[in-house]
């Protein structure tokens, strides 16, 4: 296996410099602590903890690639070298504490070789928190293995901090731990991999003030106190999904305690997969999409049959049903282009009971978006179970409620800051949404102007902005809360 091969395969991203020195500098090491690397790698760590003036026989480093360990040992005369699994060969209950533990964990998901290949002795080492991330893996072996008055400094994959699979470890760190710092970390930290990341850093101690960065642009933002922020670490036990936030406004966080959860207005459901696209669509004759399939039925040989196009009075008829395969950002209502082959003989073919929902008219939530983003279906269409997720109010009236929320700034951050920080968001994260108790009709009224005003894109900006100011109404945000909420999408590039 070539050396890259071999780096990827094992999760080997080194930690540039200055976050290396970062992560150093929160563990305040003593003179006498023992420290730990788990995950040594080139010693990108070992680099910055030395630097800190950290003595060598203080420090012990893991790793599992043997080569890289006797790099390691070449590199650092005096520290403790030691060739390991770190997930498979300690068991913390027998195990000699540290006083200081730093790691950059290899980020290897339940797909990777490592997992695949190990996944019964993983289970059964790491069942109670429930993941099978490895990132997540070492930062719960470590806890374990942290002294009293321990403690630790982790740069992880930022899923940590939000998604519901991680929400058992979070859990733990919360009500067992003294969760001292967050910070999200530059986006492309790591050269060759395009994962956001979060440094936690972690204590033995009871609860009390989190120190937070809730967006660092660049490495030098480390240093810069004005970047930095402070919450309670009680606040972020009290919340539904317990995610590690770095912004938490007071009005937010009364509305994910007191507002009434979607679920309780609406259903939904995951969509469907007609297992072969190219046959089982249409393309609406006349519209940008028919182009679309007119170029691949050409390039794959012509095949009639394949990436066909339809005529409206077709697409109308009983055989076909609107279709939505386009996730990203569509607000408020967008033409269908796509139909799907609704002929007995074609549904047999189909995953996914999507069917039935839309038989009433709906809201479609793009799964895989930039930011939250919702758009009005009519009765009988269907949609994507990749590219969507389908919502349909008990109660008509309430469609433009849900729909108003979705696509407003205060449920954009909601939805990324606190429920699922990764490109695609879950019907368990949509559900749990909660909505504001008063104010409905005027969301609902600001909604519809919206929807009205969708093709003209001037009409459309000011309709927006009334929308926004009816639900920062309704759930109760005041001014500077919104200049934070509106700070935090600028950073992250999804504001309006
Ligand atoms: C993301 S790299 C980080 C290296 C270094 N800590 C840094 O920050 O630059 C993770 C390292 O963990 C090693 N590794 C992967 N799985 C491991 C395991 N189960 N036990 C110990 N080390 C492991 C990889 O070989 C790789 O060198």
């Amino acid at each position: 296996m070539s050396n890259t091969a071999s780096r990827s395969r094992r999760g080997a991203f080194y930690t540039p410099a200055l976050s290396a020195d970062m992560l150093a500098g929160l563990l305040r090491v003593g003179d006498s602590d023992r420290v730990l690397e788990p995950a040594a790698g080139d010693g990108a760590l070992i680099e910055a903890l030395l630097g800190r003036g950290v003595r060598p026989e203080q420090i012990t480093a893991w790793e599992l690639d043997p080569d890289t360990c006797a790099e390691l040992g070449r590199r650092y005369p005096g520290i403790t070298v030691e060739q390991r699994d770190a997930l498979l060969s300690v068991d913390p209950a027998r195990w000699p504490r540290f006083d200081r533990i730093i790691a950059n964990p290899p980020y290897l998901s339940k797909q990777s070789h490592y997992v695949r290949a190990n996944r019964d002795a993983l289970r059964r080492r790491f069942s109670a928190i429930g993941s099978s991330e490895t990132y997540a893996m070492f930062l719960d072996l470590c806890l374990s293995l942290l002294a009293p008055k321990g403690c630790l400094a982790f740069l992880v994959s930022d899923t940590i901090r939000t998604l519901r699979s991680h929400e058992r470890l979070r859990a733990r760190i919360l009500a067992d731990y003294r969760l001292e710092a967050v910070v999200a970390m530059p986006e492309r930290l790591f050269t060759g991999a395009s994962v956001r990341t979060c440094m936690l850093s972690v204590s033995r101690g009871s609860s009390g003030t989190v120190r937070v960065l809730p967006h660092a642009r660049t490495e030098t933002d480390y240093s810069d106190p004005a970047s930095w922020g402070e919450l309670t670490q009680a606040s972020l036990r009290d919340l539904p999904g317990r995610p590690l936030a770095t912004v938490l406004p007071t009005g937010v966080e009364a509305l994910l305690r007191e507002g009434q959860p979607l679920g309780e207005l609406a259903r939904s459901h995951i969509g469907m997969h007609t297992t072969d696209n190219a046959v089982s669509l249409a393309a609406l004759a006349g519209s940008s999409m028919a182009r679309t399939y007119e170029r691949r039925r050409e390039s794959e040989g012509g095949d009639p049959a394949r990436w066909r196009v339809i005529e409206a009075g077709v697409a109308a008829g009983a055989g076909w049903r609107p279709y939505l395969r386009q996730g990203g950002v569509r607000d408020f209502a967008a033409p269908i282009e796509e139909f799907v082959d609704w002929s007995p003989a074609a549904r047999a073919n189909y995953k996914g009971a999507g069917g039935a929902l839309f038989g009433e008219p709906g809201v479609a939530v793009s799964g895989v978006a930039s930011r939250l983003s919702a758009r009005l279906m009519d009765a009988g269409s269907l949609w994507d179970s990749n590219k969507a997720l389908g919502v349909v109010a008990h109660r008509a009236e309430d469609r433009l409620l849900i729909l108003g929320l979705l696509c407003s700034d205060l449920y954009a951050f909601i939805a990324k800051a606190l429920l699922n920080d990764s490109p695609s968001i879950q019907l368990s994260d949509l559900l749990s949404l909660r909505i504001p108790i008063h104010g409905r009709e005027e969301i609902r009224r600001a909604c519809a102007g919206c929807v009205a005003a969708v093709s003209d894109p001037p009409a459309l900006g000011r309709a927006r902005a009334e929308l926004d100011e009816a639900v920062y109404a309704a759930a109760r945000i005041t001014p500077a809360d919104r200049a934070v909420i509106n700070g935090w999408l600028g950073a992250r590039g999804i504001g309006r």
